[in-house]
């Protein structure tokens, strides 16, 4: 197995005053050669804070407290500034949400592109045209403003520019959340199209567990700075009751009232679905390890981990 990415016991807090609030807890996995890897969580889940551990992008206020992020074999949390910025870009890069915040309404396209081209042999101006060929625009495109242009175009450009470098994975945060659904469909298969022109590995981040099923090799599934079940969805279902919630398979009626939540004990360590899962059990309040099923899949659930444990 050849990894691109590959996450070790990584835990981030977020500093609030004097405490210390964590984020994201005990995430390991990886993507591997050319993957696309959907993480799929709701809201506030951490699948920001992953994607800007990653990019070393993090905000100030917030801190890897444990852990190793290995890009192609290396330990990006060690390196310095510098190297950073060089690996940035080139070996990794970043697609967000909303191309018309992150491009600067003072410089063009063409500028933009310029600038995110790291060192190379080929002719600047040839591998940009050819790149902007590569996510469907014309090389006319290089004299306009971001304003100037539509929001798909946009992340198009925001496409093109992560993908300038040729870099080995290409994090993808909600890269359609703020477009409709036409456009959202052809970005999508615009990231297909590339994967199999250039072979990136893509780490897609989206809450849409659907539009994951429907593009992923593997889904991560992450609720409250944890993955809790990473699965093939060409190969099984997931079954985690917490996926099962987020494809509609489980009704929230059927909730588990008979054991209370005990305000005694810190709750912090346990399950971190026990509050809210339908199937929770009094041997679910521990801290569960993620449970490999086999090299590719697993589960963080006593109750389903365990039939499925090799
Ligand atoms: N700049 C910030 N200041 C304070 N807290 C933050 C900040 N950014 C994120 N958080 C907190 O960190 C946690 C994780 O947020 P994060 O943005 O990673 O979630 P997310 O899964 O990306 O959510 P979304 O789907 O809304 O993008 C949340 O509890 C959030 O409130
Ligand atoms: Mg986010």
């Amino acid at each position: 197995m050849e990894y691109v990415l590959k996450i070790v016991n990584l835990a981030v807090s977020r500093r609030e005053r004097t405490q210390l609030i964590p984020v994201l807890n005990d995430i390991n996995f990886f993507v591997e050669k050319g993957e696309l890897f959907c993480l799929v969580g709701e809201s506030g889940s951490g699948k920001t804070t992953l994607a800007l551990s990653i990019m070393r992008l993090l905000p100030k206020s917030f801190v890897v407290t444990s852990g190793e992020i290995l890009l192609n074999g290396q330990n990006i949390l060690n390196v310095n500034e510098q190297s950073i910025r060089s690996i940035r870009g080139k070996d990794i890069s970043i697609i967000f949400q909303d191309p018309g915040a992150y491009l600067d309404p003072l410089f063009t396209v063409g500028v933009h592109l310029q600038e995110a081209l790291h060192g190379t042999t080929e002719d600047k101006n040839q591998l940009i045209t050819k790149t902007l060929k590569d996510v469907g625009l014309e090389p006319e495109i290089q004299l306009v403003y971001p304003h100037q242009i539509s929001g798909g175009q946009q992340q198009r450009v925001m496409i093109a520019m992560a993908l300038i470098n040729n870099p080995s994975i290409i994090i993808a945060d909600e890269p359609t959340t703020a477009l409709d659904v036409l456009t959202t469909r052809q970005i999508i298969n615009l990231l297909s199209k590339i994967r199999e022109k250039y072979h990136p590995a893509i780490f897609f981040i989206t809450h849409d567990l659907e539009l994951a099923m429907s593009i992923g090799i593997r889904i991560g599934i992450m609720y409250k700075g944890h993955i809790v079940e990473i699965f093939r969805p060409d190969r099984e279902k997931p079954l985690h009751p917490y996926s099962g919630i987020l494809l509609g398979n489980i009704d929230k009626k059927y909730f588990n009232e008979k054991i209370p939540v005990s305000s005694q004990t810190d709750i912090n360590d346990w399950c971190p679905f026990f509050e809210k899962c339908p199937e929770r059990e009094q041997k679910c309040q521990k801290k569960i390890p993620f449970i490999w099923r086999d090299s590719l899949t697993g589960i963080r659930c006593i109750k389903h981990g365990r039939n499925h444990q090799m």
